[in-house]
């Protein structure tokens, strides 16, 4: 016979277990194995998201992002958090959709139409990392939860917004632009408002460790070590990480007060900025 401390403990599970069937379906639904930088017809140039991209780019950053899973998890729970009713939220720079879906997944269920329904506009630059978006969130789209912006963020207006994400993101953006983006996003957030910043940090060390581990964990996600090397220098000129202490000071300069540190795995580290 099952108890109120089993039942209460049942409907815990069952709410995690729907959480992860959710959250897990956008992490991994069509998972196609990423072998963009495997053969001879490997792209050339920098790296771009784009149609050979977009298909297996849940595949491609689950075995290139240490502790990736958790990190959309944790988004998730911050998110329902520091929701506020009737305001906006932000992905920006969103690709497939995975952390909107981490955080749809968490909020209360409200149609488009209630006045304390919560926008989130779902923003990316790339059309086939959208496109691939629309395909995977079309039942949230379709009850108006989540709106999709194809739009360069240098050009987005953020406004009444609880929550603001840019996970993985503001490394692409060119440096000279990251700054008025981020004083752009404060002075978009309602009061108690926060942005949730994750990024590949570059950590000096003497040694390089974590670089050598980072290409470690692809190696041991099975990529060779020729893809890892294209890959890289495909990066090269587009995912310019900044140190710690630079993106600190520059969150703070753009009038963040208090920062909090919420994930870390090798040098992939997210902050709570408000
Ligand atoms: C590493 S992915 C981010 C992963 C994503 N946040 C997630 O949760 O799965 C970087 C994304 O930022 C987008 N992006 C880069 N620069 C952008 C810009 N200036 N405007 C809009 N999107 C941009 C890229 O198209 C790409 O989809």
């Amino acid at each position: 016979m099952l108890t109120a401390l089993g039942c209460s403990r049942l409907v815990v599970n069952l709410d995690w277990l729907l959480w992860r069937v959710v959250v897990e379906w956008a992490l991994m639904s069509h998972p196609v194995i990423d072998q963009v930088y495997a053969g001879a017809d490997a792209p050339r140039g920098d790296f771009v998201f784009d149609e050979r991209v977009a298909p297996v780019f849940s595949d491609m950053i689950a075995r290139s992002v240490p502790g990736w899973s958790e990190l959309v998890r944790l988004i998730g729970l911050i998110g329902a958090r520091l929701a506020q009713p009737g305001a906006r939220i932000y992905d920006l720079g969103c690709s497939l959709g995975a952390t909107s879906a981490s955080i749809l997944a968490r909020l209360p269920e409200t149609a488009g139409t209630d006045a304390d329904a919560i926008q989130l506009y779902a923003v990316d630059r790339a059309p086939a990392m959208l496109d691939e978006l629309r395909l995977r969130l079309a039942p949230e789209i379709a009850r108006g939860r989540l709106q999709p912006i194809c739009a360069d963020l240098l050009d987005l207006t953020i406004a009444d917004a609880c929550l603001v994400v840019m996970n993985l993101t503001l490394q692409f953006i060119p440096p000279a632009h990251r700054l008025p983006l981020l004083q752009r996003i404060r002075r978009g957030l309602r009061p108690g408002g926060a942005l949730i910043l994750a990024e590949k940090v570059a950590i000096a060390d003497e040694d390089d460790l974590l670089t050598q581990l980072h290409a470690d964990f692809k190696t041991a996600q099975g990529y060779s070590q020729l893809e890892i090397a294209r890959k890289r220098a495909a990066l090269e000129q587009v995912l310019i990480p900044d140190s710690p202490a630079a993106q600190l000071a520059r969150l703070r300069e753009a009038g963040f007060t208090r920062i909090l540190p919420f994930f870390q795995c090798l040098s992939f580290v997210g902050w709570i900025a408000r």
